[in-house]
This record gives C-alpha cells, sequence and structure tokens, in this order.
C-alpha cells in the first residue's frame, strides 16, 4: 500500500514526465490580492497567466497547493468533522496548460494517470460533464463527452448542472465549463444494489469527488457578464486526501495515515478511544457518545493542520480580517476539544510534535516554526479556555434567573451577546442550556446574527467598477530607477466605498511604487499639458501598480509625466534598508530564531515583527541600535541583483520570508552582511539613513516581538524634543548641574511632606470627631450627630467611623460635606440600630442624595453618596434624620 507521501511524490512525477514543470506550493496565505484572503484552489497563483496579464511559460506545470477553504465562495467549515470527506485545509494536486494541450490531453492525463499509474478499477469511476446553461448562451460540453468516450461506457458519464459543473474562482475572474470525476468506493453487494451513477454528487459519504477538470474558457466580470479568455487553460484539482483513502482503501479521509498518527495521539492523550465512527444522526449530528468523540477528534485534527500551516505562512490568529478566520477555526476546535474529548486545559499544542514528524518531509516551513506555532497555538487555547470559563458563568447566571423567574427558553438576544462578545458559540450555549433543561430562542439569536451582518455589510460595501480599457497591454514598473516618467492611461475604473468614490489608473509605464511588502505606496501627481492630478496612494494588484486618484483627468487620453514625491519616497526608502539592517542586527544579537513576521515601512516610521519569545532587554536593545547605526556610519553601498535565479539568491545567503510567494526570479538586496529577497525601494547607501534609533519593544502575540523605530531627519526632531525638554526641567530647578539628584531630593522632600500631611489631616479629624461627639444630641434615647463640614472625602470617611467609636451604640451619625464644591453625604449608624431598629443606611441615603442631585450607597451600618448640588447638603442632612424617623 502507498503511503500518502509516496502518493504525493507519485503525481508529480507523473505529470512530470508529460513535460510539467514542478512549482512549489503558493503560501495558503494571500497578501497582495484585496479579493481573496486564503488560497481555495491551485489556480489562485496563476490568475494573471489565466487573464492574460503575465507571462504563460512554461505553459505546462504541476504542483501540490496547501488550500483552505473558510471563507467566501468556498467554504466547508461546518461541514467538517461531521462527515469524513470535508477539511479547512486540504492539499489539492494538481496540473496545468496555459494555453497548451486541452481537454481531450487533460482527460486522457487524467485516466491514465488513475487507472493505469494508481491502478483504480475503471468500473468505479464515474465522470460528470456540463449540461450547458442557455442563459448564459453555453451549450452541453459534447467535446469533454466524447473525449471520455474513449475511456468509459456512456452509462459512466453524466451531465451536471452550473453548480456542480461550472467552476468559478469567485464572484468575478477565470471561469468555465468542468468535469468531475467520481469514485464508488461501496462494497460490491452495495454496488449490485444500487448503481453508483444514481449515488454522483447525492452526498454519499462512499460515493465522491476525487478531481475535477476545469476548461477555464471565460473570465466572470463585475457584471455577471461572460468574457472569453485570450487562450484556452486547463486547471485541474484532486483532493490528496480522498485520493489517498481511495488508494488505501478507507472509508474516511481521516483513517488515512494523514490523519491516524494524529488520532492516536489524541487518544493517548486524552484516554478516548477513536471509534471510526460516522455521525448517525439527522444532519449529520451525532447520536451518540462514541460519535461525538469520532467528530471532536476529526475536528481537532483538521483544524490544528489549518492553524499550523497558517501560522507557518505568517498569518498569526487576530481580531480582524485572515487573522480572524484563523481564530475562529481554532476556536471550533478547542470548543469540541472542551465539550467532547474533556480537555479543559490546553491540548491541541500538544499534537504538533507527531503532526510536523508526519508533514515536516514535504512542508519544511512547519519544523522550521515548530516553536513559534507551539507557541501560538498554546496563548490562544489558554485564552479561549478563560473564554468558555467566563461565558459559562454568565450562562449559569442567566439560567438561574431563569428558574427564578419560571422562564424555560433562554432569550435569542443574551445567547447573541454570548457569542459575540464572550466568543461563546450557540451549539456550546445551546448544549449547556439543553443539559440543564433550558431551550435557546434561536429564532431571534439568527435575526439579530442577520443584523450584525448586515451592519458588516453595509461599513465594508466595496463596489468596484469594470475596468474601461484604452488600450491593451501590460504595465511596466520602471521604479527601482526613475522617479519621473512618460506615460499614458491604460485603463482606469471607478471604487465607491460607502458614500464616497475614487478612481484606479493602471498606466503603461510607472515609476510609482504600489504598496507591497510592508512599503507603503507612493504619492505624487500626474502632470499632462493642460492639468495636474494628484496620486493620492498606489496600491499594488495582480502584479501592478495601481494609482488612486480622487477625480480623473479631464482627458484621460493625454500624454503624462508621471512624477513621485520624492521627500516621502526617500523617507520611505531610508526606513525599509534600516528595517533590513534591524532585522540583520536582531539576528546577531539575539540568534537566527529572530525571523521576520511582519514589517510595516512608511515616510514617518518603521515596524518590524520577529519571533522571539521573551521580551529583548534594554541592553540587547542598545546592542541592535550599536550594531544598525554602525554599519550607517559604514555608509555600505546597495547592492541590487534583479532577476536573479531563485537558487542562485538562495546560494548568495539571501533571507526569504516564510509565507511569501516568490517567482522563479527574484530581486535581492544587500548591504554588505545583510542580504535579503526584496521587491521594495531602498536607500543607495546606508549613510543615507542618517541615524538609526529604536522607540519600543513590545509583544504583538504569542513568540512575536515588535520593534517601531524611526531615521533620519525624524530622530533629529526627536532629539531636539529631548533637548527641549530637558532645558525646560533644568530650569525649573534653576538649572542644577546634577539635575538628577536635585529632582532626587525633591521627589524625598515630596514624599515626607505628604507623610506629614496625612497625618496632619488625620489628627485634624480626630479633633473634628471628638467636637462632634461631644456636641451629640439625644432624641428618644438616640444618640443623634449632624454637621455639615469643609472637609475633602477621605476625612469624612474618618471623621464618622471615629464618632462611632467614641459612641458605639444607639448612634445615628450623618455628616454632609463639601470639598472643591462637590457634596458629600456620609451615614454612620451603630449595630444595634441596625439590627434592633431595622435601620439601613445604604437604602436611606439613596434617598437623601437626591437633594444633592446624586447617588449612592454603601452598606447597612455605613453608606457615602456624592452629589453635584452642594447647596443642598444642609437640607440632604436634615432629611435623613427625618428618614431616620426617631
Ligand atoms: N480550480 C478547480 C477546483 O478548485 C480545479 O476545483
Amino acid at each position: 500500500m502507498m503511503t500518502a507521501n509516496e502518493i504525493r511524490d507519485s503525481y508529480k512525477k507523473f505529470f512530470e514526465s508529460k513535460g510539467h514543470v514542478i512549482v512549489p506550493s503558493a503560501p495558503m496565505v494571500i497578501k497582495d490580492d484585496p479579493t481573496l484572503m486564503f488560497t481555495n484552489a491551485g489556480m489562485n497563483q496563476w490568475k494573471d497567466i489565466i487573464l492574460g496579464t503575465k507571462e504563460p511559460a512554461p505553459r505546462r506545470r504541476a504542483d501540490s497547493q496547501k488550500c483552505l477553504r473558510v471563507s467566501g465562495k468556498h467554504n466547508d467549515l461546518e461541514e467538517v468533522g461531521h462527515d469524513t470527506y470535508h477539511h479547512t485545509m486540504f492539499e489539492m494536486l494538481g496540473n496545468w496548460s496555459f494555453g497548451d494541450y486541452f481537454k481531450e490531453e487533460a482527460i486522457d492525463y487524467a485516466w491514465e494517470y488513475l487507472v493505469d499509474v494508481l491502478k483504480l478499477d475503471p468500473a468505479d469511476l464515474y465522470v460528470t460533464v456540463f449540461e450547458g446553461s442557455p442563459e448564459e448562451n453555453i451549450s452541453r460540453d459534447d467535446e469533454a463527452a466524447s473525449c471520455w468516450l474513449k475511456h468509459l461506457p456512456e452509462d459512466h458519464i453524466i451531465n451536471g448542472n452550473k453548480h456542480d459543473n461550472f467552476w468559478e474562482m469567485g464572484d468575478t475572474g477565470p471561469c468555465g465549463p468542468c468535469s468531475e470525476i467520481h469514485v464508488d468506493s461501496r462494497s460490491a453487494e452495495d454496488k449490485a444494489k444500487k448503481p453508483g451513477r444514481e449515488l454522483v454528487n447525492m452526498g454519499d459519504p462512499q460515493v465522491i469527488e476525487i478531481w475535477n477538470i476545469v476548461f477555464m474558457q471565460f473570465n466572470r466580470k463585475s457584471d455577471g457578464s461572460l468574457e472569453p479568455l485570450a487562450m484556452n487553460v486547463i486547471d485541474t484539482g484532486m483532493g490528496f486526501e480522498r485520493l489517498v483513502r481511495m488508494l488505501q482503501k478507507k472509508n474516511s479521509n481521516y483513517d488515512t495515515d494523514i490523519f491516524q498518527p494524529v488520532i492516536k495521539e489524541m487518544e493517548r492523550l486524552c484516554g478516548k478511544k477513536y471509534g471510526f465512527t460516522t455521525p448517525s444522526g439527522k444532519n449529520g449530528e451525532a447520536a451518540n457518545e462514541q460519535e461525538k468523540i469520532d467528530i471532536a477528534m476529526r475536528v481537532v485534527a483538521d483544524h490544528m493542520r489549518a492553524v499550523a500551516f497558517s501560522i507557518a505562512d505568517g498569518q498569526l490568529p487576530g481580531n480582524a480580517k485572515a487573522g480572524y478566520v484563523i481564530r475562529r477555526i481554532l476556536r471550533r476546535a478547542v470548543r469540541y476539544a472542551y465539550t467532547f474529548l474533556g480537555q479543559k486545559e490546553a491540548f491541541i499544542f500538544k499534537l504538533l510534535t507527531v503532526f510536523i514528524h508526519e508533514m515536516g518531509g514535504a512542508y519544511p516551513e512547519l519544523p522550521a516554526q515548530r516553536e513559534l506555532i507551539a507557541r501560538v497555538i498554546k496563548e490562544e487555547e489558554d485564552s479561549f479556555l478563560r473564554t468558555l470559563e467566563k461565558g459559562i458563568n454568565l450562562l449559569t447566571n442567566a439560567m438561574d434567573e431563569m428558574k427564578k423567574q419560571g422562564k424555560t427558553e433562554l432569550d435569542g438576544k443574551e445567547a447573541f451577546r454570548l457569542f459575540d462578545t464572550y466568543g461563546f458559540p450557540l451549539d456550546l450555549t445551546e448544549l449547556i442550556c439543553r443539559e440543564n433543561g433550558f431551550t435557546v430562542d434561536e429564532k431571534q439569536f439568527d435575526e439579530e446574527m442577520e443584523q450584525q451582518k448586515a451592519r458588516a455589510r453595509n461599513a465594508a460595501a466595496v463596489e468596484n467598477g469594470d475596468w474601461v480599457v484604452l488600450k491593451e497591454g501590460e504595465q511596466e514598473f520602471v521604479g527601482y530607477d526613475y522617479t519621473e516618467y512618460e506615460c499614458s492611461i491604460l485603463r482606469y475604473r471607478k471604487v465607491t466605498q460607502k458614500k464616497s468614490s475614487f478612481y484606479e489608473l493602471v498606466l503603461n509605464h510607472t515609476p510609482f511604487y504600489g504598496e507591497m511588502g510592508g512599503q507603503v505606496g507612493d504619492q505624487g501627481v500626474l502632470v499632462s499639458e493642460d492639468e495636474t492630478v494628484d496620486i493620492i496612494d498606489t496600491k499594488r494588484e495582480n502584479n501592478q501598480s495601481i494609482h488612486i486618484v480622487k477625480e480623473l483627468p479631464k482627458n484621460v487620453e493625454a500624454d503624462f509625466m508621471a512624477c513621485v514625491d520624492t521627500d516621502k519616497r526617500d523617507a520611505s526608502a531610508a526606513n525599509h534598508s534600516a528595517t533590513h539592517l534591524l532585522d540583520y542586527a536582531l539576528k546577531q544579537v539575539l540568534g537566527e530564531h529572530a525571523e521576520q513576521k511582519g514589517s510595516y515601512v512608511s515616510p514617518d516610521t518603521l515596524r518590524f515583527d520577529f519571533s522571539h519569545f521573551q521580551k529583548v532587554t534594554d541592553e540587547e536593545l542598545r546592542q541592535v541600535e550599536r550594531l544598525v547605526n554602525d554599519m550607517i556610519r559604514q555608509d555600505i553601498k546597495r547592492e541590487e541583483h534583479r532577476e536573479t535565479p531563485i537558487e542562485e539568491a538562495k546560494k548568495m545567503g539571501a533571507v526569504a520570508l516564510f509565507g511569501e510567494k516568490y517567482g522563479d526570479k527574484v530581486r535581492v538586496i544587500s548591504f554588505g552582511p545583510s542580504c535579503e529577497f526584496c521587491g521594495g525601494i531602498h536607500a543607495t547607501s546606508t549613510g543615507r539613513i542618517g541615524f538609526f534609533k529604536i522607540v519600543s519593544e513590545s509583544s504583538v502575540a504569542a513568540g512575536v516581538r515588535r520593534i517601531e523605530a524611526m531615521t533620519g531627519q525624524n530622530c533629529e526632531e526627536a532629539i531636539y524634543a529631548l533637548e527641549d525638554t530637558l532645558r525646560d526641567l533644568k530650569a525649573m530647578f534653576n538649572n542644577a548641574k546634577d539635575l538628577k539628584g536635585v529632582i532626587a531630593k525633591y521627589i524625598e522632600e515630596h514624599d515626607s511632606m505628604k507623610k506629614e500631611m496625612e497625618s496632619f489631616r488625620q489628627q485634624a479629624a480626630d479633633r473634628a470627631a471628638k467636637s462632634l461627639a461631644e456636641r451629640v444630641q439625644v432624641v428618644n434615647g438616640i444618640n443623634v450627630v449632624k454637621a455639615v463640614l469643609p472637609v475633602e472625602p477621605a476625612s469624612a470617611k474618618d471623621i464618622v467611623f471615629k464618632v462611632r467609636e467614641a459612641i458605639p451604640e444607639k448612634l445615628v451619625c450623618v455628616l454632609g460635606s463639601v470639598y472643591e464644591n462637590r457634596p458629600l453625604l456620609s451615614i454612620m449608624l451603630s449595630d444595634d440600630m441596625v439590627k434592633e431598629h431595622n435601620m439601613n443606611a445604604g437604602q436611606i441615603i439613596r434617598e437623601a442624595a437626591k437633594l444633592i442631585k446624586g447617588g449612592g450607597g454603601g452598606q447597612p451600618h455605613y453608606a457615602q453618596a456624592g452629589g453635584k448640588d452642594a447647596d443642598g447638603v444642609n437640607a440632604a442632612v436634615e432629611k435623613v434624620i427625618e428618614l431616620a424617623n426617631l
């Protein structure tokens, strides 16, 4: 039996033998595409080639791509664990032809690989072809059907509808009809009872799709129309986990050697057995305890993989966007482990050792970042478990309250609040409620959820108009050599966000750097004979600089000069080069593990995130600064190698980033010993940076630290500001030579004065209390002490307590005090007044405080209330006496 790793290799070898270049998986996390957060299909990284904006050679390629389907058009999250063949993260085996072979060869290759190489039984294979769509004016895919007929009898070829057999990447973008290959892996007995063709695409867990062959022929535009592509493209995707399951003759993807080692480790760690069951309740729900355990183990095994890979690709769990998606996946796993595997403490991170042992060979980014992945997952687990505890407490209180009121259904709003504020999912709320004999108003919960989604949609809605094409062609970026260049507009479009709108321009030649790799985009102007238009920002999309302008030029067809704002660019370039030096220096001072995890470079500042597991000490920070400034003073010339083959760049020792997508050729930037893969704009030599100063060091996530720093003129300004402060300080202390000594002395004196004042205040309170006690009035046998005094709040409290020390029985003491025009009412009762006369200071004060326009409360024997109206203080004191009802 072939192992999973052998199967992956055999796929690559097969397509290599058919003239395909084997390429590495692109990162699973997408950084420079606003329309997609995660790679959800093998073809994502080829979008530009398919749309014709990038060179197609080599025209035949194949790979195994890490994919994540948890957001957007392709979202399988809720199925995962409940069935045996969906995953969040999965590997997609793919082969591509960009304007080379088309339907016939694609089908022949697939057949040869499955039947001749892997020896699947043709009798078990069924294929689908697109039935056509009159409204899109596309007829049935007879061509694909006739190609299949070479290999399969007619009754194994099934027509499929638009949902299953017209593949689209998203709402817009490349698309086309497709043919899916399904495998019937049921027992001979079951096959005899019902032919497999009746179960294709019917949700039967034993008759499943393994390979999708897409015949890309169109581009879906934002108005919904289809535009033919310039060339025919083959895009195929085979579910690796499903293929392995077929070949290893298992009933579930989770029973293969991809998942079993991790599941075995889980069994060992939590003392529960995996039962190889599938849920038998309705809608994929578990019908018994064993099924619940099995679902939970599948969820944990799947989600741990997805989260580990995304951290390795540089995406940490977070509060927004991609980070939030990852956080949700991990939290789903924690919740299943907590509820069904009895794991009340972090445990998912413990599975990583086994997982990385299995996967590390094919994906070296995992072992290389083992420690970071484990720390991040553990910290997330710890913090979510605390949240779970908090949520459970809140829910317990809510249920107690319901019991008191005789209610049996939890308010949907309350359930939503638990979900929204505490990350407490509905099914968990329901589970706990059910265990305690309560239900949840699901309808109201759904309504709340809908309202929130609508709010989010409105806030984020961005409408992209279609591109208006003035001239065909590709953009050439000239910004490494020029800051001004002659150009014309190739295409433009309008973008509307909320109520405002702007335009995006693509120029044929541009010196403008589009935001990428942490460096912000250039600003500047577009000048023609008749007008000047401000370019307020430059983004990067599909490898092109997109220039943002508030208004279109009046004549969009004019010739322009594109001029970059060089002051801003030079400042950004200096900060970017300083970031490289910082990266180098951190590795020298802290060690090679200090890998870049993110960066941001603008004209004003630079920010650099890196993996490191404790606070960087002040001494280490100084060392880093000294190293960087030393390199600045050496004025090391920039060396730039463009279009360097990636292998050569690695030999030069250039530092690459995990999770970054590099082409076959890369740009390398070095300043002496600092050498990195980088597409950014840099200073011509380190001297241009001027000076480097770290401003702060902090933690951004488990195992990730952040340094913020500044350079050049910003440092100069900061030094002036410091100097001014120091000068002012000195002036305040009579230009003392030993400023530190003088200030220390002042602090000492200040402290001792404070102590002395406190003691005076106490003495004054003593005296006031004593004189009040002496002036006690006896009313019906009760000792009444009342007064209004101009004392501060702390003294008011001391005074009433001291009065009670002096008169411990039958005491009603009320003190009104006014300090800095703020009134305060204090009531003190002796214990017997509370116990025998049923008086309650807390209640009385609520009523009396209204007269000072305030509120407060306290205990039965002592209460205080502040207010806003000092004029009412006498009346409030009298009110207390009245309410005491002596
Ligand atoms: N792009 C196709 C898919 O993802 C192959 O199914």
